[in-house]
């Protein structure tokens, strides 16, 4: 493969210092732009092939297509196209510098396209699920291009632990190239009503099972 174009130790430190401090990091420009280009023309063409399905609430048992909560479309990534190869190679390398400073054992990831057409939005929720061990940190990469403020469709992010009363303490534009990094755990995030379509990824590193000394269960 080709030397990778993650940025320099600095970029990586401050991810993990957001993380640590606050649960959460937001990095303008982050994906390098071959990158960006080659998977926002993936998401366009995936888009176009109407190859989505629409995005359920929970998980298995729990899994719902609730409309009220959530009004996106998906597909998963499953690595076999060069972009999406390369995107894999590139959340590697994060997973790494995650794994040293936070001293956690990131081990699977999982990552899909996600479309929201005019009127989609997410509801406030956390990204892993009630009486999982689950997702661990979820990175979200924006794929669109020139976003204007009028578009809506901001992520809104609270503060760890904060009520839905509480005020958020960000709302940031999906811009492309943009990555957010949250504690899957801990951040309660919304997306707010898009008013143009808005391509992203939104993908999520798991905990190595092995490493807590005990197999998960099979069910
Ligand atoms: C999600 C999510 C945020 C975004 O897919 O779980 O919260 O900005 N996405 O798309
Ligand atoms: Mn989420």
């Amino acid at each position: 493969m080709t030397a990778m174009s993650l940025p320099g130790d600095n970029r990586l430190g401050a991810i993990t210092g957001d993380l640590i401090a606050q649960g959460w990091s937001w990095q303008p420009g982050l994906l390098p732009e071959p990158l960006y280009r080659a998977l926002r023309a993936e998401i366009l063409a995936v888009d176009a092939e109407d190859d989505l399905a629409p995005a359920g609430v929970g998980r298995e048992e729990a899994f719902l297509l609730d409309r009220s909560i959530r009004r996106s479309r998906i597909a998963w990534m499953d690595g076999t196209t060069p972009a999406q190869a390369e995107f894999l190679a590139w959340a590697g390398q994060l997973r790494e510098a995650i794994n040293r400073s936070l001293m956690i054992g990131l081990f699977e990831f999982e990552a899909c396209f996600a479309v929201y057409r005019p009127g989609g939005f997410y509801d406030r929720h956390l990204d892993s699920f009630e009486g999982a061990r689950n997702r661990l940190v979820s990175l979200v990469v924006y794929l669109n291009e020139d976003w204007q403020a009028e578009d809506g469709g901001g992520l809104v992010v609270w503060a760890e632990g904060a009520d839905e009363a509480d005020a958020p303490v960000a709302v940031i534009a999906p811009e492309g190239a943009g990555a957010m990094f949250m504690l899957s755990e801990t951040i309660p995030h919304a997306v707010q009503e898009t008013l143009a379509t808005r391509y992203a990824i939104a993908a999520w590193w798991r905990v190595n099972p092995s490493t807590e000394g005990r197999v998960d269960p099979l069910s």
